[in-house]
This record gives C-alpha cells, sequence and structure tokens, in this order.
C-alpha cells in the first residue's frame, strides 16, 4: 500500500461469517475502515432465514452480532447485491481489500431420476418459505399426507420436525402468518427422514434430535433391522460423545412399544436406505412414491448397494442432502465444491496463484458445513492472512469512505444503512409484540425497504 490513509476493506455478505470477520479485523493493530455490503435488506444471513423459527435461542445470536454492527465502527450497506449492483472491479476501485463471506443459499443437487417430478422439493427452498427470505416465493403446496425427507443431516431434522409439528405450536415462534397458516391446514400425517448410511454415520447433533421426541402429539418410529454397525461405527461411537450421544438416542427408541404410541402424526427414522427414484406410478407427473435401496456397511463407515428396493407411499420429497454456494461474477469459484477458490482465505486462481487483494470465509471458503460458531475460527484465519499482506495489498484510487456513496447513488441503487435496518427491525417487534410475539417478519423486499425508510420519528 502506498498511503497514510486507513486500509479500505469491503466484506461482502452480513451473516456471521461477515460479521465476525469484521469484528476480528477493527480489533487488529491495523487502521482500518471497514464497510459491510449485504445484498439483502437485513443483515444476520442464515440466522435469520435458516435457522428455524423454533430455535429461538439460535437466533439470539443475532443479539450478539447486532452488537458488533451497533458499535458504528463499521458501515453496512445493505440492498446491494455485489456482482450485479457493484462489480468486483468497481470494488477493487474503492477497496484495498474485498473479503467475500456470501455464504450458501441453493441446495445442492441429487441426480436420480423422477427428482424433476411436481412434488419434489430442495430443503433450501422450502428453509427460505417458512424463514420468509423475500426472495423467496410466499405460497407453499403443503398438501401430502405422506412426505419422504432425504438426508441425515441437521436440516433435515428440521425440515422433518416443521412439516410434522401442528402449527398451534409454532405459533409462539416468528414464523410469519401466512407460514402458519399453510401449516394449520397441511394434512401430513406421517413423515420419513431416510438416511443413506447407518446410525452411527448420521451427522444430526444429539441435543436437535433429543429434541424431536418432545414435539407434542408426534411418534418417533424406528426400525431394530436399521441398526447395523460395522467396525467403522464401533469406532465412530467409541471417538466421539456426540456420536456416542446420538447412537444412544436411537437406539432407545428402539426399545418403545409401539402399542403406547398413539400420536396423530408420525416421524419415522430409516436408515441404510439409498436414495434411487422418484416414482410416478400413474404418469400424472407427480411423485407417489419414493423408492430407496438397501444398503450395507462396510467395515469403514461407507455403504454399498445391496440391489433390494423398498417403495414408500409418499406424495412429496424433499431433499436436504446439503447446501452449495454461488459465484460472485469475475471472483474464482470451484463449481464441483460450490466454493470460492481459496488457500486459507486468500483467493486464487485456477492455476492456485494468490489474486492480491482478495480474501473468503465461512461457507463459501470452505462449503456449506458447520455451526455458526465455525465461522469465528474461519474468519480468524483469513484476517491473519489479511494482516499479514498488508503491505503488499494494492492501493485503492478512491479511497474516501464518500466515494462508493457517491456511486451506488448515481447508479440509483436503494441502498440502506443501519439507522434503516433498526427502523425496520423495530417494526418487525412491534408487530410482534402486537400478538405476544418476540417478532413478526416483514416478507416483501418492497414493505421491508418502506418498513426501514418510513419517515423516522
Ligand atoms: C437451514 C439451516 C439451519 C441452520 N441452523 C443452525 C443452527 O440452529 N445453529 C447453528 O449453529 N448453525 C445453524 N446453521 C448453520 C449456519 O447457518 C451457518 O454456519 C452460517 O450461517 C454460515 O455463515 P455465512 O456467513 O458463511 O453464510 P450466510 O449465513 O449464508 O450469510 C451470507 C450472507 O451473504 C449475503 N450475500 C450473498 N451473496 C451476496 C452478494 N452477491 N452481495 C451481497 N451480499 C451477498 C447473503 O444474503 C447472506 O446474508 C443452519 C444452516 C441452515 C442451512
Ligand atoms: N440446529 C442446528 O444446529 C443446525 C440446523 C441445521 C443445520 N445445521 C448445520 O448446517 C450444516 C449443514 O447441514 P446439512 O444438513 O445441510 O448438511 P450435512 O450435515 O452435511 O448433512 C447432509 C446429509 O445429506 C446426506 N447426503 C448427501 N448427499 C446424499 C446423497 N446423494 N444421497 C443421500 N444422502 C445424501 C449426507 O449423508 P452422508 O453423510 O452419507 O454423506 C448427510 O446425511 C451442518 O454443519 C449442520 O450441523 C445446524
Amino acid at each position: 500500500m502506498t498511503t497514510n490513509r486507513p486500509v479500505r476493506v469491503a466484506v461482502i455478505g452480513a451473516g456471521p461469517a461477515g460479521i465476525y470477520a469484521a469484528d476480528i479485523l477493527s480489533k487488529t493493530d491495523v487502521e482500518v475502515s471497514i464497510d459491510l455490503f449485504e445484498r439483502l435488506p437485513a443483515p444476520f444471513g442464515l440466522v435469520r432465514y435458516g435457522v428455524a423459527p423454533d430455535h429461538p435461542r439460535i437466533k439470539q445470536i443475532i443479539n450478539a452480532l447486532h452488537k458488533v454492527l451497533d458499535r458504528g465502527d463499521i458501515r453496512l450497506i445493505s440492498n446491494v447485491n455485489v456482482g450485479t449492483d457493484v462489480s468486483v472491479a468497481d470494488l477493487q476501485e474503492h477497496y484495498d481489500a474485498v473479503i467475500f463471506t456470501t455464504g450458501a443459499i441453493e441446495d445442492a443437487a441429487l441426480n436420480i431420476p423422477g427428482i424433476d417430478l411436481a412434488g419434489s422439493y430442495g430443503a433450501a427452498d422450502f428453509v427460505s418459505w417458512y424463514d420468509a427470505h423475500p426472495d423467496y416465493p410466499q405460497t407453499w403446496p403443503l398438501d401430502a399426507q405422506q412426505v419422504a425427507v432425504i438426508g441425515a443431516g441437521n436440516v433435515a431434522l428440521d425440515i422433518a420436525r416443521i412439516l410434522a409439528k401442528h402449527a398451534d405450536d409454532l405459533l409462539t415462534t416468528e414464523i410469519p402468518e401466512h407460514v402458519y397458516q399453510a401449516l394449520k391446514s397441511s394434512p401430513v400425517t406421517d413423515v420419513h427422514v431416510f438416511a443413506r448410511r447407518g446410525p452411527a454415520q448420521a451427522k444430526f447433533s444429539p441435543l436437535e434430535l433429543r429434541e424431536l421426541g418432545h414435539v407434542p402429539d408426534v411418534d418417533i418410529v424406528v426400525y431394530p433391522e436399521d441398526f447395523e454397525f460395522d467396525e467403522g461405527s464401533m469406532a465412530a461411537i467409541q471417538g466421539s460423545n456426540q456420536v456416542k450421544q446420538v447412537v444412544k438416542t436411537l437406539t432407545d427408541w428402539t426399545l418403545v412399544d409401539p402399542a403406547t404410541q398413539s400420536a396423530s402424526r408420525r416421524l419415522h427414522l430409516h436408515f441404510l436406505a439409498a436414495p434411487a427414484e422418484l416414482v410416478d406410478t400413474d404418469g400424472d407427473g407427480r411423485v407417489d412414491a419414493f423408492r430407496t435401496e438397501r444398503t450395507t456397511l462396510n467395515g469403514d463407515g461407507t455403504v454399498s448397494g445391496t440391489g433390494k428396493f423398498t417403495d414408500w407411499p409418499v406424495q412429496a420429497v424433499y431433499r436436504a442432502v446439503g447446501y452449495f454456494g454461488s459465484p460472485v461474477a469475475d471472483v474464482p469459484f470451484d463449481p464441483e465444491r460450490g466454493v470460492i477458490r481459496n488457500v486459507a482465505g486468500r483467493v486464487v486462481d485456477e492455476s492456485g496463484a494468490p489474486v492480491s487483494g482478495l480474501y473468503a470465509s465461512g461457507w463459501i471458503k470452505r462449503g456449506p458445513v458447520g455451526l455458526i460458531g465455525s465461522t469465528k475460527s474461519d474468519a480468524s484465519e483469513t484476517i491473519a492472512n489479511l494482516v499479514a499482506d498488508v503491505e503488499s495489498l494494492p492501493t485503492a484510487p478512491k479511497g474516501s469512505p464518500d466515494d462508493i456513496v457517491e456511486l451506488l447513488e448515481s447508479r440509483e441503487i436503494p441502498y440502506l444503512k443501519w439507522d434503516d435496518w433498526l427502523q425496520l427491525d423495530a417494526f418487525e417487534r412491534s408487530l410482534g409484540e402486537a400478538q405476544g410475539r418476540e417478532r413478526i417478519k416483514v416478507t416483501t423486499r418492497d414493505e421491508m425497504i418502506n418498513a426501514a425508510r418510513a419517515v423516522k420519528a
């Protein structure tokens, strides 16, 4: 760098990864001036638009993230999509370094026959609907009595729990009215979760799994013949307290006498059942069965197909087989892994050479796995590398914080600031207060922008 002004840094994406990165950077010895860009009118990423509404304790992480942005030393510029509203070349004119923390919002693909039938859904789309993401439709077809959920991660549990729960048990949460109404009229009776491997390979968190056992009027059904443990499973159980707890919870459920179960809805957990096909038996273009292939453990925790297939009568299939990151225009992207190409947070090109001044953190850096807390350790690594590089960063020609605002205004981009979010936040809380709930989300972009910009008292 060849200037005495503070280092100008843009962080792209105001989810936990972006906010932690900005916070950690602001506390280093480097004199910095940080702008945090967000494409939505609201910050907090998947904490707001991914974490399930019936997990209010996790949603509270927003309070800690809020405090960071409320300090005033990190400038939030939201409702700006980097890659379309402003290009990376624009940013390089105004910032010495750019950190991408754009996360993941799409479903990973599952290429099996029938996946495009009506009644086949991606978990990420369903989550965006029930968490009222403003870029997703406000309606969702909940017309199935029997539903399959593919995958054995925490997202699969979220999907299965929200589908199986009675809507009235969600009323104290921040679920939007249209979601409550749709869930209330759902005719669902049976939700089947299918794991392609065994109980010791499930990626459920112990707490999230145990929670299923406490959902009112929903019985948990497991199948003793699915409880196969190979050497790899035994090693996994012995090597991890989490796996041990998950297996214990599942095994305890095998001991429940079905005669004692009388709930009106059931949540079935199947293991060693790999997805094979979504079946349309009557040719009407809609799924009416889900075909699985029985698998068997190979000894090391992996599985092989046995050639034995089962058709489960269902009218909807949700795939919860992982999320997938999206590229940002002109930033090196690995289409196989769905991440920005990087080495320890330094963006690299296809040949592996570092791209000076570009960094990545969070899910877009290492893929869509890990809890919110894991984005903090990510940020520490990325910021340590940025700080180590600081002397060699390119110097942005337009280094005044006002210049970027002028650019946005010249392009008539309706950007929002932290004060605008405070106003929208207060509005949502006031809507919630009227109904004895913490908040009721505003659900469309236009309404969000209007509430954020309503004349301040
Ligand atoms: C359904 C679901 C439930 C989860 N529940 C939990 C839980 O209960 N507990 C837990 O610990 N973890 C949970 N997680 C994991 C947690 O959400 C992630 O670890 C975390 O959100 C990843 O943070 P991130 O900042 O990398 O990405 P994100 O949270 O996705 O944030 C990325 C941000 O970047 C913005 N952005 C994207 N592209 C652009 C662009 N071009 N320009 C400007 N802004 C952009 C996005 O709008 C978003 O705000 C859950 C994940 C999912 C999918
Ligand atoms: N409450 C919470 O704490 C919470 C809630 C939601 C999400 N999260 C976190 O967010 C992250 C993402 O969660 P996630 O559930 O999307 O991902 P995940 O934990 O990686 O689980 C994905 C699941 O999909 C399965 N799968 C992948 N490809 C498949 C295929 N082709 N066929 C069949 N099954 C397939 C995987 O099975 P294999 O193991 O066999 O590959 C795995 O069971 C995780 O770290 C999770 O813990 C946390």
